[in-house]
C-alpha cells in the first residue's frame, strides 16, 4: 500500500496536483478540506463544529481530522493506497498518521510543493468569488498563511530527508511533471512500457 502525502502552503496547488495524481495512478484523493467543506454544506454535526473554525482560517481539532482520515482510509478503495492532501498539518497529526500507516504497513511518499507567499496570494485572489470559499477572504487567507507557517511548515523538519521538495511555480503541467519525477512510486507507475513488436521470422 502506498500513501502519497502532499505538503504545501494554502494555494500551493496540493488539490490540483493530488487530483492529477489520483487520475493517473488510479488512487483515491483524500482532502480533509474537501471533506470538511462538504460537511459544512450538508449541515452535519461535523459541519456545524467545523464551519466557523474554517471560515476564520484556523485548524479544526486534531481529534476530528484524524477520525476523518482513519475512517476514509479504511474504505475498500484505499486498499492499494491513497493520496493525502491537507493532512497532516502539524506534528501531532503527523505522529498519529505515522502510527496508522505503520499499522497498515503502508509506504510513505512525501512531497512538499514550494510556492513563494506573493504567488500564493495572487492565486487565492484569482480564485476569490469563483468558487465561494469563505476562507479565501483577505483576512482568513492571512490567518491560513500564519497557521501554515507556525503549525505546518515545521513538518519539513519533522519529515527531514523523507520529503522531496519541488517547486510549485510554472504551469500545472510543469509542476505535475516535477512531482511525478520526484516520487519514485509515481514515476514507476507512470512509465509506459515500450511495446515490443514480435519479429516475424520468414525463411
Ligand atoms: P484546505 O482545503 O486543505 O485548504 P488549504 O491547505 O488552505 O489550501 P487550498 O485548498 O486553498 O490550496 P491548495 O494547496 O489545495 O491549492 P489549489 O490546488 O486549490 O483546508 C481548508 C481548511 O480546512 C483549513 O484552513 C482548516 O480549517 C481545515 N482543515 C483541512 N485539513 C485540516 C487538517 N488536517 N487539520 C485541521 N484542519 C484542517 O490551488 C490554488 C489555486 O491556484 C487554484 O485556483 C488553482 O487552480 C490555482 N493553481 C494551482 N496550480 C497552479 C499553477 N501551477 N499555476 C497557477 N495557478 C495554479
Ligand atoms: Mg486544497
Amino acid at each position: 500500500m502506498n500513501a502519497i502525502i502532499l505538503l504545501g502552503a494554502p494555494g500551493s496547488g496540493k488539490g490540483t496536483q493530488a487530483m492529477r495524481l489520483a487520475e493517473s495512478l488510479g488512487l483515491p484523493h483524500i482532502s480533509t478540506g474537501v471533506i470538511l467543506r462538504q460537511a459544512v454544506a450538508d449541515g452535519t454535526e461535523l459541519g456545524k463544529v467545523a464551519r466557523d473554525i474554517m471560515a476564520a482560517g484556523s485548524l479544526v481539532s486534531d481529534e476530528i481530522v484524524l477520525g476523518i482520515v482513519e475512517e476514509r482510509i479504511a474504505a475498500p478503495d484505499c486498499g492499494r493506497g491513497f493520496i493525502l492532501d491537507g493532512y497532516p498539518r502539524n506534528q501531532a497529526q503527523a505522529r498519529a498518521l505515522g502510527e496508522v500507516l505503520s499499522t497498515l504497513g503502508a509506504t510513505e511518499w512525501i512531497a512538499n510543493i514550494d510556492v513563494p507567499p506573493e504567488e500564493l496570494t495572487a492565486r487565492v485572489r484569482g480564485r476569490r468569488g469563483t468558487d465561494g470559499r469563505q476562507d479565501d477572504s483577505e483576512e482568513a487567507f492571512r490567518r491560513r498563511l500564519e497557521v501554515y507557517e507556525s503549525e505546518s511548515l515545521p513538518l519539513l523538519d519533522y519529515y527531514g530527508n523523507r520529503t522531496v521538495n519541488i517547486s510549485g511555480l510554472g504551469s500545472r503541467d510543469d509542476v505535475f511533471g516535477r512531482l511525478c519525477a520526484a516520487l519514485p512510486f509515481a514515476a514507476a507507475q507512470l512509465v509506459t512500457p515500450k511495446l515490443v513488436t514480435p519479429k516475424l521470422v520468414t525463411q
